[in-house]
């Protein structure tokens, strides 16, 4: 028989310390009713990344994005302030824009042709005379919250709740602030599809190099194992290792510089992976109850033609440790549905950011069913 989704919810210990603590219930990896309670939960009420800032810098750039299904849109208006709206044509609904980014001098939609100015007001209605008791003014473009932080444009759906900034923390913003990543330049996109469920992916990754040893035999040779931090925030984690350079696995060693590498997670599915000269974003789109996409976004301090093979043996080194992350993550989805799977406890030495995890991800759960 089918638990209700409540129960299924609620059996998580969401009081347990990490010493007392197990991981969540099999279900909420394998349900498709949380699924959908998550998309209208944990994606619509937190500040999710859609675009970095050099793709809206000037006046007329835009770019388009999808946050659970919702067609968004954040432009740069003529009065050089940024919008974020709905992607939705006032009149049959359409999208406005369809391209991911670009550069334009107002917002047409491509199904009937109204025309909306940069800062979202309705300008033109083709054909449209005679229609009685109808406002442009009140069918401008619906707005969404959108902010900028560090290199990244974020959008919120759900429009109460807390700013970007306090949702992000001091704690988290000012140890990026120090990290210098805004001078880091993105060089290129690589996307990755999982059969897995989103948060095998975050609980891998939040593990506190629990699985490097044993997983990433190259990472592993440059990480001091033993020296790895971990260190929980409201709503992030640092987990962070010394970096050895003098044994090991070469290919890695050599693009994986610097004193510290430094493994930033915001909740729910936005990393940021920094190393001396060069930096990763990792955001985990849920794209199905067992199917996920990875976006990878690569960032360099130098991006000439001078330093292409420097920065693409760096990429080179972050897809081996992925492919052998996605091996794992699928290896775990298989386990989470047997019918001998019961959720395990958690290292109080390495798992203090899945705790963080699984904890607020329980308390959108538990809103979101009130
Ligand atoms: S749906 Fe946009 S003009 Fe008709
Ligand atoms: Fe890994």
């Amino acid at each position: 028989m089918r638990s209700s989704l409540r129960k299924i919810v609620e059996s998580y210990k969401e009081g347990a310390s990490l010493a007392e603590a197990c991981a969540p219930p099999a279900a909420w990896y394998t349900d498709p009713r949380i699924f959908e309670l998550e998309q209208r939960t944990v994606f619509c009420r937190s500040w999710q990344t859609v675009g970095r800032v050099d793709q809206v810098r000037e006046r007329g750039q835009y770019i388009t994005a999808e946050i659970t299904g919702e067609p968004i849109l954040v432009v740069r208006g003529g009065d050089n302030v940024l919008r974020g709206f709905f992607n939705v044509c006032r009149h049959k609904g359409a999208a406005i824009m369809t391209e991911r980014e670009g550069r334009t001098q107002n917002l047409r939609c491509p199904y009937h042709g109204w025309t909306y100015s940069l800062e979202g007001e309705l300008k033109g209605t083709p054909d449209f005379a005679g229609v009685r008791n109808f406002d442009p003014s009140a069918n401008g473009l619906i707005p969404c919250q959108t902010a900028l932080w560090q290199n990244w444009l974020f959008v919120k759906v759900e429009t109460h709740g807390p700013s970007l900034e306090r949702f992000l923390g001091a704690d988290l913003t000012g140890r990026i602030h120090k990290s210098g990543i805004e001078n880091l330049h993105w060089l290129e996109r690589r996307s990755y599809t999982l059969n897995c469920n989103w948060k095998v992916f975050v609980d891998n990754y939040l593990d506190g190099g629990y699985h490097v040893p044993h997983l990433h035999r190259g990472l592993n040779s440059v990480l001091d194992y033993s020296q790895y931090t971990i260190e929980t925030g409201e709503r992030f984690c640092l987990q962070s290792s010394p970096i050895v350079n003098d044994r090991g696995d070469s290919d890695t060693a050599a693009v994986r510089r610097g004193d510290r590498a430094l493994y930033f997670w915001i909740y729910p599915n936005f990393m940021i992976n920094s190393y001396e000269g060069a930096m990763d974003t990792n955001l985990v789109i849920p794209r199905g109850i067992d199917r996920t996409e990875v976006i990878f976004d690569f960032y360099f301090e130098t991006i000439s033609e001078h330093a292409r093979e420097q920065n693409l043996a760096s990429i080179a080194v972050s897809e081996r440790i992925q492919a052998e992350d996605v091996a794992i993550c699928e290896s775990v989805k298989r386990g989470l549905a047997s019918r001998a799977y019961k959720p395990g406890r958690l290292s109080v030495r390495r798992e203090a950011g899945e705790h963080l995890f699984h904890k607020l991800l329980y308390a959108d759960l538990k809103a979101g069913m009130e």
